[in-house]
């Protein structure tokens, strides 16, 4: 048995520093826990003059690739830099040298998990990636082995902090999306490029990666439809709050029998609903299971200790593989690959607001349209009026997407109306 494990470090950013302060505030525990000491060998960052927020020997740190990857000391390589390239590279290049790797990365998990997982098959290595899915939350562990005994029909959640912090500000305490995303980065949540945040991409990636595990399926970033929340208006906001509701960012996974629908979006979730309650940069992520009935899953998806927690348990269990000769155990779980469903196939309920002309029957010309193509109305309210112009909203019954889409082309040409100003979402059971 091993008495020393030596890790490699790849980045001390946010999650990194995060990684040095358990890995220090652990040593002692460590030794009963992963049944080793673990001990850094190495720190690969960009730049050697930046200050760091942890008091680290700098002897440890390097800022070149060849004598990082050729430490043959390093056994666990932890790669918390982000991003597809270098990352790839460096990551093939560990398992190529026979270096176990976990990764926060998902980034490269959604895109480049076959690649990566083919390569830690070949030489038999562990690749743990639990971080790279709502932060400290255990979702990726619990899915590939403690639900195993289930077959998996959907998963729903918040499953992107920075978004969540950023909606939270908006509806309770009325702070605009930009200071509101300013104060996010500044505390850690946000990605290097805050556009995958809330463009919905960073959502999406771990959506695929969720689906990919939960249905043995390979999904990747390119199956999923992706609509962030850069275009949200604080009137839908409020209007939503006025209706019983609240705006959240939502992925949904459902495995379906005309295939496998996989979307990100914003959406209406009724105040009763517990996603309603999940703020800042708490994450939820509910999986329904034949066996299980419902579970969900709740806690911090982003900053420094909570994505520090997940990779360290990933560590320890490695740590734990390497000790008891048993690495490579779990693989990869994409068995199938089943057919994606498209989003003008999907069955939800819509909100829909729109600015049109203040006089009798149009309402009625409105709803006509709506009932040629089996769109039923759910609500409709007048808002406001001003001048010759009004502004309702409306909320249909659960219906086809391809149906509100061509109902829409049609109420866009009537004359009566100036704008549809937004389209959301709204939660169903469906
Ligand atoms: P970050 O704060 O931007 O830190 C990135 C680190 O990587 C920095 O230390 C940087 O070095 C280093 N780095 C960048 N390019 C490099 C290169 N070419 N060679 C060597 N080092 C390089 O990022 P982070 O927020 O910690 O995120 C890291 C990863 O964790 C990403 O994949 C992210 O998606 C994921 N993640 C983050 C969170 C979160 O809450 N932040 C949560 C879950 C997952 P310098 O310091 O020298 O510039
Ligand atoms: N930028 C990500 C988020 C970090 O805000 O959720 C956690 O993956």
């Amino acid at each position: 048995m091993p008495e020393v494990i030596k890790v490699g470090i790849i980045g001390l950013g946010t999650v990194g520093t995060g990684v040095v302060k358990l890995l220090e505030e652990q040593k002692k525990d460590l030794v009963w826990k992963a049944g080793c000491r673990l001990e850094i060998a190495k720190i690969l960052v960009k730049n050697l003059n930046k200050k760091r927020n942890v008091d680290i020997d700098n002897k440890l740190l390097t800022d070149n690739w060849e004598e990082f990857i050729n430490d043959p000391e390093i056994q666990i390589v932890i790669e918390v830099m982000g991003g597809i390239e270098p990352a790839r590279t460096y990551i093939l290049a560990a398992l190529e040298a026979g270096k176990h790797v976990v990764t926060a990365n998902k980034d490269l998990m959604a895109e480049y998990g076959k690649e990566l997982f083919d390569a830690a098959n070949k030489h038999n290595l562990d690749l743990a990636f639990e971080a790279s899915v709502a932060g400290g939350i255990p979702i990726i562990r619990p899915l590939k082995q403690c639900l195993a005994g289930n077959t998996i029909t959907e998963i729903l959640g918040i499953i992107n902090g920075t978004t969540n912090y950023i909606l939270t500000k908006m509806t309770n305490e009325h702070v605009s999306f930009d200071t509101a995303l300013k104060e996010a980065q500044k505390l850690g949540y946000a990605e290097a490029d805050p556009r995958a945040d809330i463009e919905g991409f960073d959502a999406a990636r771990k959506l695929a990666i969720l689906a990919s595990i939960a249905f043995y399926n390979r999904v990747t970033l390119k199956d999923v439809y992706v609509e962030g929340i850069s275009k949200l208006s604080l009137k839908d906001i409020t209007y939503a709050k006025e209706l019983g509701f609240v705006v959240k960012l939502i992925g949904v996974a459902k495995n379906t029998l005309e295939g496998i629908e996989a979307r990100v979006h914003p959406m209406l979730i009724p105040i009763s609903h517990p996603l309603a309650s999940v703020n800042d940069s708490f994450n939820a992520v509910f999986v329904k299971g034949n066996a299980i009935g419902e579970a969900m899953f709740y806690g911090r998806g982003a900053g420094e200790l909570p994505t520090a927690s997940a990779v360290m348990g990933d560590v320890i269990d490695v740590a734990r593989n390497i000790i008891h000769n048993c690495t490579g155990r779990i693989a990869c779980t994409c068995f199938f690959h089943n057919s994606h469903k498209p989003i003008d196939k999907v069955i939800a309920k819509y909100y829909i607001r729109m600015h049109v002309a203040d006089k009798p029957g149009v309402l009625a010309s409105i709803a006509g349209v709506f009932g040629n193509h089996d769109v039923s109305l759910a609500t409709v309210i007048q808002k406001h009026r001003s001048g010759n112009m009004a502004e309702i909203v409306v909320i249909t019954d659960d219906v086809e997407e391809k149906h509100i889409q061509d109902a829409l082309q049609v109420i866009k040409g009537l004359s009566i109306v100036s704008e549809i100003s937004s389209l959301i979402r709204v939660y169903s059971e469906e």
